[in-house]
């Protein structure tokens, strides 16, 4: 299930309690469908990432929340109100769980986005997927230029964080996190043409957040639908978790790994090669895709 809903600055101010569902006339990416004054913004689905979050209750649904660069900008700078020009999407998705996953985490913890419903929400869900939105920004320090690994990255591949989506996860178990994946510009033509292998040059960054549940979020649910007050379902990205992990391919330099390069950094520092070691055996259980687990969400 997908569903896309805009916020436009200029109709945030309109305490908005009209929650629409359009039915999509076709493709939301190339079809400009007008709701309300407001047109599918172009190219939505190549803008960065602000956040992730997930709905439980009737919702049960991921949300990934992109900006243009209006509102990137407006994020991270922490600059309010928004300015003009701002759009804020946010995607959302069916919440199910992954068997592929959960057989190489030996338990039932990796939830996914399912298939995509062609409806598009607007207004609503986005206000409140955005009033609980954490921005994340990327670690810049800790890089350990030049040093030269024979099997692992041990950079961090810059300008990461302004990659376009692939796709959002939830790891229950010990890892209790919600994360985002994203792909360079390799990795994002690739995931989109579904063509395999992945070319050399794609890397693919997994970044994960502290899985907390939104009080601002559950409040507001509560105040629109009454029967669901003293359930949270709202849960939002906190602070970074987990580490970043990195996949970076080139087939000569990491031959001995399936072509991969795997790093993983924890507050920007590059983990140490026990914990490396672990990242290509588990990851050849999906070899058939090239060792990457996550499919593109449309
Ligand atoms: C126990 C198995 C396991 C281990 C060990 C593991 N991964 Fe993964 N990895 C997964 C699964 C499953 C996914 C997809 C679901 C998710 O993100 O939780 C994934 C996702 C990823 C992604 C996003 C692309 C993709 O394949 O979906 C990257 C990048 C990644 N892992 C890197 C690493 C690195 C680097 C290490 C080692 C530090 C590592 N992984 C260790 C199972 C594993």
């Amino acid at each position: 299930m997908t569903r896309i809903a805009f916020l436009l600055v200029a109709v945030a101010a309109v305490t908005g309690v009209v929650a629409s569902m359009a039915p999509a006339s076709g493709h939301a990416d190339d079809e400009a469908v007008p709701i309300f004054g407001i047109k599918i913004p172009p190219g939505y689905r190549d803008w960065r990432l602000i956040s992730v979050a997930h709905e439980e209750g009737n919702l049960h649904s991921f949300a990934a929340v992109l900006g243009n660069d209006v509102a990137i900008k407006a994020y991270r700078e922490g600059k309010l109100p928004y300015p003009d020009g701002t759009i804020i999407a946010a995607l959302h998705y069916s919440h199910v769980p992954s068997e592929e996953n959960d057989k190489v985490f030996g338990n039932p913890q990796s939830f996914v986005p399912g298939p995509r419903m062609t409806r598009i929400a607007f207004m609503l869900v986005a206000v409140v997927t955005v009033a609980g939105v954490v921005a994340f920004m990327a670690p810049a320090h800790g890089r350990a230029d030049g040093e030269a690994a024979p099997i692992f990255v041990t950079t961090i591949p810059p300008g990461y964080r302004d990659w376009r989506l692939i796709s959002v996860a939830r790891e229950e178990g010990s890892l209790d996190d919600i994360r985002a994946v994203l792909g360079n510009d390799a990795g994002i033509k690739a995931h989109r043409e579904g063509k395999l292998p992945f070319p050399e040059g794609t890397i693919i960054v997994r970044i994960a957040w502290s899985f907390d549940s939104s009080r601002e979020n559950n409040d507001i649910f509560c105040k629109l639908n009454p029967a669901s007050c003293g359930h949270p379902q709202s849960y939002v990205a906190g602070p970074p978790k987990n580490g970043v992990q990195f996949m970076v391919k080139d087939s000569k330099k990491y031959a001995s790994t399936g072509g991969w390069g795997f790093a993983q950094f924890d507050d920007g520092k590059p983990a140490d090669e026990g914990v490396l070691k672990t990242c290509y055996p588990c990851h050849q259980a999906i070899k058939a895709r090239d060792f990457v687990f996550t499919r593109y969400a449309p």
